[in-house]
């Protein structure tokens, strides 16, 4: 099969059965986070807590930089019969969301840390942190330019195919460098709060089972995006878009 033809009926059936497993996956991470933090860290508040206010940042994380990114990127292959500047809208809104709750979920950690009693605790020293906040900065940049090349009319049609490649790997980089931020994370929190945690104790148990869902999300995601047979391929009226004006940005 050539590099350009649209894939064989059942390549997209295999996608199908993926994709609503990846979907499974995601809903299951938000759910077994949402119980450890309900059954075992004393459920959420805000600053009144600050201990607990810190409950918010795995949730939201969890919520923005993991579940929706994925979704956000696999947007143009699991609607691949809609509309392309529908698509484009739904995976630059998807990602907005994304930052959103990446913002609260890092307010909330900074606040209960500056606002912890007795002493505050020290911001940016772990190694979580920083590779946690390099994804959440590639991942603005890449808003950023993403937005100015494919959603700003007037690029010229030629720069914006030349960007595409560039946009797809730091686009996949950033989710795995989410992921890997998620795995440190959740290992340091197993560390810090559970003095018996060589016993296995059920939270352990539950901690990383959270683990091996980040990683089965991140892998079936990747896979996802990466495989060529599952590309979008563009729909007639995208072409016709495309000849008649090129200012409408199809790419
Ligand atoms: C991709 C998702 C995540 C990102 C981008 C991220 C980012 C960050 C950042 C930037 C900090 C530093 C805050 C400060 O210095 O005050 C931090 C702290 C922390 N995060 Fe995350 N985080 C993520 C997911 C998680 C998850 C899933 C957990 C699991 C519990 C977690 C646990 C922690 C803990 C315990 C701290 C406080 C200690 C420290 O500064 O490393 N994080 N996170
Ligand atoms: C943090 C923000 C962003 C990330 C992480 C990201 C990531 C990605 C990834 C991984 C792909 C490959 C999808 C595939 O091959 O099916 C992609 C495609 C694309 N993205 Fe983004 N993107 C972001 C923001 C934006 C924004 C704001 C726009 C503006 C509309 C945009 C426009 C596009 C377009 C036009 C494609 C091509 C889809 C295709 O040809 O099938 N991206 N993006």
């Amino acid at each position: 099969m050539d590099n350009n033809s649209p894939p064989p009926p059942s390549a997209l059936n295999n996608f199908r059965v993926l994709y609503l497993v990846t979907q499974l996956v995601g809903i299951t991470i938000i759910i077994l986070v949402s119980c450890w933090i309900g059954i075992h860290l004393n459920g959420l508040a805000w600053t009144s807590q600050p201990g607990i206010q810190f409950n918010w940042h795995p949730l939201l994380m969890s919520v923005g930089m993991i579940f929706l990114y994925g979704n956000s990127i696999l947007i143009y292959r699991g609607f691949r019969y809609a509309r392309k500047k529908a698509l484009k809208i739904t995976h630059a809104t998807i990602h907005g969301a994304a930052f959103v709750f990446t913002v609260i979920a890092l307010v909330a950690v900074f606040d209960s840390h500056n606002l912890a009693r007795p002493a505050p605790i020290p911001n940016m020293y772990t190694l979580h942190s920083w590779v946690g906040l390099s994804a959440v900065l590639l991942f603005s940049l890449q808003y950023v330019f993403g937005f100015v090349s494919y959603l700003f009319p007037g690029v010229r049609e030629q720069l914006r195919s030349s960007y595409m490649p560039v946009h797809v790997f730091f686009g996949i980089a950033g989710f795995v460098m989410a992921i890997a931020a998620a795995l440190l994370g959740l290992l340091e929190k197993a560390i810090f709060s559970l003095p018996n945690y060589s016993a296995l104790p059920a939270q352990a148990i539950l901690i990383n089972a959270i683990g091996l869902m980040y990683i089965l999300y991140g892998g079936l995601v990747v896979f996802l995006v990466t495989e060529r047979q599952y590309k979008r391929h563009p729909l007639p009226e995208d072409v016709m878009l495309l000849t008649h004006s090129s200012s409408t940005g199809t790419s």
